[in-house]
């Protein structure tokens, strides 16, 4: 059998045959038959925006690798800071390069002073950390004058080292203002997630639990990189225009913050509150069902299956509830998942738990509140972020411009303000 798409345009029967190649074909043959052609496909259903070697993502079958290798190895055995260089980088580290790779994360971590004096303590006192955290990345821009030097390799892996670093610091800022308590400055001698739970909870003797630390660190590793979801395509966009990466990093913080995107997991822990308890999860179900609603933390757009990381969040969740006690919310999650999965709207749509369903019950367990979950989705995913920033310059793609179906009015003749 061929490997080739045959295409007829039936107004001139002319017909064009072009390669497929991992299941994808160049859309560009269209424009053979006709140059004024081109495909609709309105929130990207079913195009292919760009090549990438970054992670692959089998969503029928619930596969997620980065770099190759399957999620679940890297929560199990990977940290967090070796991820990040295997996303940016395209390969693990040997020990060498992950010992200095960790030593310049940990010695970028600090943020100038004037960030947090004269930016972030002009926020209102009771603003979203998400909406700080969107502002804080894109200002953080204006403090290196090598942000705009995206051309030099050299140049961009400094100014991503800048970024992963300085991220959780910004996180831990956000937060402490929003809640009024002084800024934690970065501890060196910690962990990466360690260091952001220092910054986020220190007050007075804190220590942090290993165990946390780790589930800290295992969330991290499962929302460092996704493919081309939402914000990592407003990344690659802003990118493309040659952008800095603290402008285009930010764009992408902004896609992230939406409720259909990262916002997800702190609309899970509102429905789970507003569901109360076991006994309402069948009417809750019902009136999604009626489509007065969604069920949040369900669905995606690529898996068609359980998403991975949700299987892995479940059992750290229970890790973590070991240390901190149960969550009153998870068992009206265990009974709303189940009930879904039983559910014919559900299993026909192919409607599966996603990332989000438990990472809030662990954040909310982990103290956090709702306001900081997609923050704390955001901190990893710079990582992800950077690395598809990277290979986009790498490969000299052009600025995205996508075209439009116009269905306006036809031309019209202006009508003056008396006569409308
Ligand atoms: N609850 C109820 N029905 C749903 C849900 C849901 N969570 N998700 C999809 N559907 C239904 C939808 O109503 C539609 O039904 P019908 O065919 O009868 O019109 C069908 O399933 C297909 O939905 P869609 O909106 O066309 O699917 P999509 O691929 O455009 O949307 C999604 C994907 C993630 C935006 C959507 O599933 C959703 O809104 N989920 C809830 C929010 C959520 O959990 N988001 C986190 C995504 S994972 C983290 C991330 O990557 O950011």
């Amino acid at each position: 059998m061929p490997d080739t798409i045959t295409i007829t345009d039936d107004r001139t029967g002319k017909t064009v045959t072009v390669p497929i190649e991992g299941g994808v074909f160049p859309s560009s043959a269209l424009r053979e038959l006709d140059p004024s052609l081109y495909m609709y496909d309105p929130a990207y259903l079913s195009t292919a925006a760009t090549q990438s070697q970054i992670t692959y993502l089998d969503g029928t079958n619930g596969v997620l690798r980065y770099r190759g290798y399957p999620i679940e190895q890297l929560a199990e055995h990977s940290t967090y800071l070796e991820v990040a260089y295997l996303l940016v980088n395209g390969e693990l580290p040997n020990a060498e390069q992950l010992a200095g790779w960790t030593n310049d994360v940990t010695h970028h971590t600090f943020i100038h002073e004037n960030m947090r004096k004269r930016f972030v303590d002009g926020f209102h006192y009771d603003a979203h950390p998400m909406g700080m955290f969107v502002s804080a990345v894109a200002a953080l821009g204006t403090f290196y004058d090598g942000a705009k030097d995206i051309e030099d390799p050299a140049a961009r892996k400094h100014q991503t080292l800048r970024l992963i670093a300085k991220s959780p610091t910004i996180a831990a800022m956000c937060y402490r203002f929003s809640v009024g308590l002084p800024f934690n400055q970065p501890d060196n001698d910690l962990s990466y997630a360690a260091n952001f739970l220092n910054m986020m909870w220190k007050i007075g003797d804190y220590e942090v639990d290993p165990a946390l630390e780790r589930a800290m660190d295992i969330l991290f590793i499962l929302h460092a990189d996704h493919e081309q979801n939402c914000g990592t395509t407003a990344m690659r966009v802003i990118g493309s225009s040659h952008a800095d990466p603290y402008s285009s990093a930010a764009g992408a913080a902004s896609a992230l913050y939406g409720p259909r995107h990262g916002g997800a997991n702190e609309a899970v822990i509102r429905m789970l509150s507003e569901i109360g308890s076991i006994e309402n999860v069948p009417a809750f179900v019902e009136s999604v069902k009626k489509g007065e609603g969604r069920l949040m933390g369900f669905g995606h757009r690529v898996y068609k299956n359980y998403d991975p990381r949700a299987t892995i969040i479940k059992k750290a969740a229970y890790d973590v509830f070991e240390v901190t006690g149960k969550s009153p919310l998870l068992d009206i999650a265990l009974k709303l998942e189940e009930t879904a999965l039983e559910d014919p709207y559900f299993v026909d749509r192919k409607l599966y738990p996603n990332v989000d369903f438990y990472s809030g019950l662990i954040y909310q367990a982990l103290k956090f509140p709702v306001e900081m979950f997609t923050v704390l989705f955001a901190i990893p995913r710079m990582s992800g972020w950077l690395a598809h920033w990277d290979e986009l310059l790498e490969e000299g793609q052009k600025i995205s411009r996508p075209r439009q179906w116009y269905t306006g009015s036809d031309e019209r003749d202006y009508v003056p303000i008396a006569n409308r």
